[in-house]
């Protein structure tokens, strides 16, 4: 666990694994550019939006934003962790294995990381066993109580949570994790002595619960949601965010989702449950949030498994406004959508087990205007003038984000449903088209596909982030000095540690490597295949507008602030001509640079 492969070695393999002779043993290459261009094998697609690099060594997908060196290449595509990626690529290039080495500052990035997802992968272990023994027996007769098959059980790895204090706790510091670490991933709760003579208290937080354990697609245990048996609150405990999980990132079953090749649609539901059911009664492709609302980069991880994704939230009220949400987040991300509408405010796993996977089959599936459009209509009274012009009004909103075909099929509906002649809808449509080209900023419709994925980790104080990112790609071509830039220029975590890696001469394919999760590397690798330009005056040139565009940013920030100072500060305040000067000197600066 300690030990990793030698740095020498690993590059010496990395330069004898060319990726385009590795990529072409999957993907039919064609050079156009500087890069080469396939068909993405990682989502389905028909253009090819499949780039790799033969110079920085990376490969990146424009459609599903997937990205990485000949590792995680590897790694993808063969279902395979980095040690057996490095042992396939190893086996190919008849490079014999290498002595594992200690390196103290690789230790220090990877090992934390892999000390805390070793604790969650035993905890999830040891759960799952005590399922199957007396401390577990009130879990398990629980999930059979569900419904659920032995067989089930064991494929999602379901566990049980004892009804004591410190279970796991005591069996996990006997197994040599500290307390530290344990509260770190959120298993043991940690509290300070109070007064003077207490001691350090520490207990399971799952305490009487059923185990969901929460797997990401290369088998790491993140997290872990716990049901709890006896209408204890809350129904669902869920890890918090940890150094190894963000909730807003991942997908429940997304193990499973992986292994599932092929899959022509992903269906997304609310609960463990639902897809722990859905799948014991074999469906296939399953997976849930975990625990809060969809988000952008959910959907991005989405595409990834299949070409579209239907929405299987809860039949109530709750469930059904979650899916206008989601509907709006799958049209920016450009991922085609559709909604399963389950009867009579049932869930998923209500549903089939009420009605049998025939039944779920034959649930419709419905496009996303069909739905928002039938949502529309529940709002009005379609018995009544002004409800008709109402829903006339608002399904028109709905049609307006459509190209003309798909106008045409809705029209039909919305003229039966309201009684209103095609030529008045189309006249009124227009007349929205007018009104949006006068004020484009007020309620315009979501677009159709954002241009890049939003900086993460961003915060609001942030300076330009893409001109962060594109100096980032001026300096892994390796043609601007390197003293022209330093770590200050950089705002995020993400940003400044793939600068220290690019200025300590990295290789791009190298520094990809150090990406702390799927996200960042998809980003890396879409910063290090940015395709800048191709003579060094170019490069310059452009690295050089970025730098004016962070410094200004930096300064108008320092403006900004000196600014609601003063605001917030009582008339005639002593300090006021000051920071007015300050203020000026600033501004002065900013004009220099323009
Ligand atoms: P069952 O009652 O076990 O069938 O649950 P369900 O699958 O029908 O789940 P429900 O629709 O109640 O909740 C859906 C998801 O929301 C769950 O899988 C959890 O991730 C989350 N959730 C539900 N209840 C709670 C809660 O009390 N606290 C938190 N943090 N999350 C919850
Ligand atoms: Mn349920």
């Amino acid at each position: 666990m300690a030990s990793r492969f030698p740095a020498a070695w690993l590059d010496e393999l990395r330069s004898r694994s060319d990726i385009i002779q590795v990529v072409s043993g999957y993907v039919a290459l064609k050079k156009s550019g500087r890069n080469y261009w396939g068909l993405c094998p990682f989502h389905g697609e028909k253009t090819a939006s499949f780039s790799v690099d033969p110079e920085q060594q990376l490969y990146y997908c424009f459609g599903c934003k997937a990205g990485g060196n000949v590792f995680s290449f590897i790694m993808d595509m063969e279902r395979l962790n980095f040690g057996e990626a490095v042992e396939l690529l190893a086996d190919r290039a008849h490079m014999p294995m290498p002595e594992m080495v200690n390196d103290e500052d690789y230790e220090r990035r990877r090992t934390r990381r892999e000390r805390l997802l070793d604790a969650n992968r035993r905890a999830a272990r040891y759960y799952h066993e005590l399922l199957f023994r007396p401390e577990g027996a009130a879990s398990l007769a629980y999930l059979r109580k569900r419904g659920l098959s032995d067989g089930v059980i064991r494929k999602f790895g379901l566990g049980a949570a004892p009804n004591g204090w410190t279970a796991l706790t005591d069996y996990m510091t006997g197994q040599g994790f500290t307390l530290e670490e344990l509260s770190a991933v959120g298993l043991t709760v940690v509290k300070p002595p109070e007064g003077g003579s207490g001691k350090t208290r520490a207990f399971d937080m799952f305490r009487n619960r059923a185990i969901f354990p929460i797997i990401d697609m290369y088998k790491n245990v993140l997290a872990f949601g716990g049901r709890s048996l006896d209408g204890q609150e809350p129904k669902y405990l869920n890890t918090s965010d940890t150094p190894v999980f963000n909730k807003r990132k991942g997908v429940y079953a997304a193990n499973l989702l992986r292994q599932q090749r092929h899959l022509d649609r992903v269906i997304l539901v609310e609960g463990y449950m639902d897809v722990v059911s859905l799948s014991q009664f074999g469906v296939e492709g399953v997976c849930a949030t975990l625990g809060t609302a969809l988000t952008n980069e959910q959907a991005r991880l989405l595409r990834r498994f299949a070409p579209q994704v239907y929405l299987g939230y809860d039949g109530d009220s709750a469930g059904q406004n979650a899916i206008l949400r989601g509907l709006n987040i799958f049209d920016e991300e450009g991922i085609p959508a559709r909604v399963l509408v389950f009867p009579d405010g049932l869930d998923p796993d209500e549903f089939i087990r009420r009605d049998g996977v025939e039944g779920f089959r034959q649930l419709p599936s419905i496009s996303p205007t069909a739905y928002r459009l039938r949502r529309a209509k529940e709002k009005h009274d379609l018995s009544d003038r002004e409800g008709r012009l109402a829903y006339a009004r608002e399904g028109l909103g709905v049609l307006d984000r459509l190209d003309p075909l798909e106008r045409d099929v809705y029209l039909k509906d919305l003229e039966i449903d309201t009684g209103f002649s095609r030529e008045t809808l189309m006249e009124m449509l227009s007349l929205l088209d007018r009104e949006k080209k006068d004020a484009p900023a007020a309620e315009a419709p979501p677009p159709r596909r954002r241009p890049a994925p939003p900086p993460k980790a961003a915060s609001p104080a942030d300076g330009d982030v893409s001109a962060q990112e594109t100096l980032l790609s001026c300096l892994a071509t390796g043609q601007i000095p390197k003293d022209m830039l330093s770590e200050k220029d950089f705002d995020d975590d993400e940003l400044k540690s793939l600068y220290s890696s690019l200025i300590s001469g990295m290789s791009p394919a190298a520094a990809l490597d150090l990406a702390p999760d799927d996200e960042a590397r998809s980003r890396y690798a879409r910063i290090l295949l940015y395709p800048v330009a191709e003579d060094t005056d170019q490069i310059m040139i452009m690295a050089s507008q970025c730098l004016k565009r962070i410094h200004r940013a930096s300064l108008q920030r320092e403006y900004d602030e000196k600014q609601s100072r003063i605001n917030a500060m009582p008339a005639g305040d002593p300090a006021v001509p000051a920071l007015l000067q300050e203020m000026m000197d600033i501004r002065r600066r900013l004009d220099a640079i323009r």
